[in-house]
């Protein structure tokens, strides 16, 4: 039996422990989907409006940061346990010291009645570099990359990225155009910006894990893409997105760090006009069309499109949710299963 498999079925829904954990946080598992779902393709009323964030908290992509987040924490610790008692007695399943480290600085962190004093701890490699729910251990952390191309897997998945770059981009069009028209608004959202100004448009093909079928039914090339990737992709698992994001002239994302330094973001630049800038971890990075930016987001970044609206036009980007590379296959799958998307559907 698979690793994958083994953990599934550890948190199958009639893996009695975990029931009793999950029941507990039921309702807080509903705030986090009313948080996000509220607005939902049914509130787009075909007049070109984008449906809006209307909480307060949802002011980014992550939403599982919002005040929900106490009883995702219950859920999460408690998978983290299973998995810790499942390997402790069998050993189908080996985890790795610094997994075992992360969990118990999860706990710590998360935990206040078994806290333990990590003042002594160099956990983080900066102190620009703070995950808002998952900081793994011993993992090199560097903010921006340029290629990756060391680690073969992260090579091929560039390549299928940079060669599919035409057809996502005449497919992001329609969407864009059909949104801007007012033809169809379906799956665009609008994020709230905190008091940066200006707009921020997305369309999820995956959020939260989840895989947003009308949305890639409406791109069927950039789909398949995205299942040519799949193998380094986060899926099914709540850090992964892939999502079409736009920043109209004037906008600014402030500063903020990411959910996990797990996962690697890239961007695959489609529209980018000048005066547009990411900036990770106080360093100034710019995007080209067709090309490809990786970036930790768990570092504080920010993006900025300081064009007028009278001159610009909208930065656009395709981006996609990677795992870091030196996650073994296994960690992986321990890291899917212990975050995994079902935490949302409960
Ligand atoms: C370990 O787990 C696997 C998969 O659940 C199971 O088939 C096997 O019997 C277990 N081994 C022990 C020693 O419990
Ligand atoms: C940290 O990573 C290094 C290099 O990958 C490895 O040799 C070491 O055993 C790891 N330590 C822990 C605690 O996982």
């Amino acid at each position: 039996m698979a690793v994958h498999d083994i953990l599934h079925s550890l948190f199958s829904l009639d893996h009695v422990t975990f029931v009793l954990g999950v029941s507990s946080c039921i309702l807080g598992m509903l705030l986090v989907v009313v948080c996000k779902y509220t607005v939902s393709r049914e509130n787009s009323d075909h007049t070109g409006k984008a449906a809006v964030y209307s909480s307060a908290q949802c002011k980014n992509a992550d939403c599982v940061r919002c005040s929900a987040k106490e009883s995702l924490n219950a859920a999460i610790q408690e998978r983290m346990k299973s998995t810790l008692e499942f390997s402790a007695r069998n050993s189908t399943i080996k985890l790795s010291d610094r997994m075992i480290k992360s969990f118990k600085h999860y706990f710590a962190m998360t935990n206040s009645a078994d806290r333990i004093d990590n003042s002594n701890q160099n956990v983080r490699a900066s102190n620009l570099q703070n995950p808002s729910i998952f900081y793994m251990q011993n993992l090199s952390s560097d903010y921006c990359f340029e290629e990756l191309t060391e680690y073969s897997e992260y090579d091929k998945v560039l390549t299928i990225l940079k060669s599919s770059f035409e057809e996502v981009r005449e497919e992001f069009d329609g969407l864009w155009s059909d949104f801007v028209d007012e033809i169809d608004a379906d799956g665009w959202q609008e994020n709230s910006l905190s008091d940066g100004g200006g707009k921020w448009f997305t369309f999820h093909l995956i959020n939260q894990g989840r895989r947003q079928t009308l949305n890639m039914n409406r791109c069927p090339a950039t789909s398949h893409m995205i299942k040519k990737v799949e193998t380094l992709a986060v899926n099914n698992c709540i850090f992964g997105f892939v999502t079409f994001s736009v920043l109209m002239p004037g906008t600014h994302i402030t500063s903020h760090c990411g959910a996990t330094n797990t996962r690697i973001r890239c961007h695959l630049g489609l529209h980018i006009p000048e005066d547009c800038t990411l900036t990770v971890n106080g360093q100034d990075l710019h995007w080209t069309e067709g090309k490809c930016l990786l970036f930790d987001d768990s570092f504080q970044h920010e993006a900025r499109h300081s064009g007028l609206s009278s001159s610009s036009y909208p930065r656009s980007v395709l981006m996609i949710d990677l795992w870091h590379p030196e996650l073994s296959r296994e960690e992986r799958d321990i890291l899917q299963n212990v975050f995994h998307s079902d935490l949302l559907n409960l």
